[in-house]
């Protein structure tokens, strides 16, 4: 097994080699370079990012890889290729997309992800969960922003590849992203690693929402400062980027409120302030994110806080909070 991760990790790097020249030298990395010309990435940081292009080729890897002496169930094994259907042979899964390499925290390719340069589908296209890789374990970007998050202290939390490229382009050297999965505790702990104070800084619309919520509780819970920015009107971190630019995005940044006034927030928008039954809903909403809290001292500063923003005593929310934790009312 051992012998065999070895053989992926060569495989991986060699396939990142070819999709990078491809995009270098290659007539038909062209297209790929102005795409990236077009949404603004520099060679600076197309290079940071290792992007590459897959060529519009069924067996650009397949034939490449098996010259070198890579049997194509390895290449399978590893979701490079897919076999044929009912039929003889492999054909290469990235083809005619511009590739992003997924690094693992030590700087080693150990999948990919393909985007479309027009309106096709599926926009991207990822590496299948393989021996060397899992998804719900990595950090897209880590690699890169892992110095930069210890040094500033602050992780900044995206949800695609482009947010994360964007940002770096911008100076926002922070960023990684979950691509477009739930965060996971496990990522959640590896971030940790890095720095504590974590701003969650997803897509502005419906799904980006959703996943902050989520994120924000289980950040929470693992005892990290969170931090929430929404952006306006269905945007993302690189559309805000090419519309606003960074010192923008700094400006919101800084008054970017905790995931508890966040939800508060929310809460108290959907509900209203004032009647007795929205104060009963709001408290009821919001215990999960209290209850997530692990710090006794932090969980009660929160009390405290809530307590005079809705003009009630803290130990009637901390009764209601106790009759939730054990299944009531
Ligand atoms: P751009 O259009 O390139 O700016 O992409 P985006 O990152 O803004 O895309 P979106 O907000 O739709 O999705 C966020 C992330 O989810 C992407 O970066 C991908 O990692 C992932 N994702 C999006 N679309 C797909 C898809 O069709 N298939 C898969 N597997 N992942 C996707
Ligand atoms: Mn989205
Ligand atoms: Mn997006
Ligand atoms: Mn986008
Ligand atoms: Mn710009």
């Amino acid at each position: 097994a051992r012998r065999m991760i070895e053989k992926g990790r060569a495989l991986h790097k060699r396939t990142a080699e070819l999709f990078l020249q491809c995009l270098r030298e290659d007539p038909q990395g062209r297209q790929g370079r102005e795409y990236l010309h077009k949404r603004g990435v520099s060679d600076q940081v197309a290079v940071a990012f290792g992007l590459g292009f897959a060529p519009l080729q069924w067996e650009f890897l397949t034939k490449q890889l098996v010259q070198e002496g890579y049997s194509p169930e390895e290449l399978e094994r590893f979701g490079l290729v897919v076999r044929r259907a009912g039929g003889e042979g492999y054909y290469d899964r990235f083809r005619n997309r511009l590739i992003f390499p997924i690094f693992d925290n030590q700087g080693r390719p150990i999948a990919f992800g393909g985007r479309v340069l027009g309106d096709e589908m599926p926009k991207y296209l990822n590496s299948p969960e393989t021996p060397l890789y899992k998804k719900g374990q990595q950090l897209y970007g880590l690699h890169v922003a892992g110095p930069s998050i210890r040094e500033k202290g602050l992780a900044i939390l995206v949800e695609g590849y482009m947010d994360v490229i964007a940002c770096h382009q911008h100076g926002i050297t922070q960023a990684v992203a979950t691509l477009g999965t739930a965060l996971t505790a496990e990522q959640g702990r590896l971030l940790l690693r890095y720095s504590s104070s974590i701003l969650i800084l997803y897509d502005g619309d419906r799904a980006g929402i959703a996943a902050t919520e989520k994120a924000g509780l289980i950040l929470t819970s693992m005892g990290a400062r969170v931090q929430v920015l929404q952006l306006q009107d269905g945007m993302d971190p690189d559309d805000f980027l090419q519309s606003q630019g960074a010192e923008q995005l700094w400006k919101v940044i800084d008054k970017a409120p905790s995931y508890f006034e966040y939800r508060y927030e929310q809460v108290r928008q959907r509900h209203g302030p004032t009647s007795i039954q929205s104060k009963v809903a709001s408290i009821r909403e919001l215990a999960p994110d209290l209850l997530a809290i692990p710090s006794a001292v932090e969980q009660e500063a929160t009390v405290q806080w809530l307590a005079r923003q809705v003009g009630l005593s803290e130990s009637s929310i901390v009764e209601e909070l106790r009759s939730l934790s054990q299944g009531g009312p």
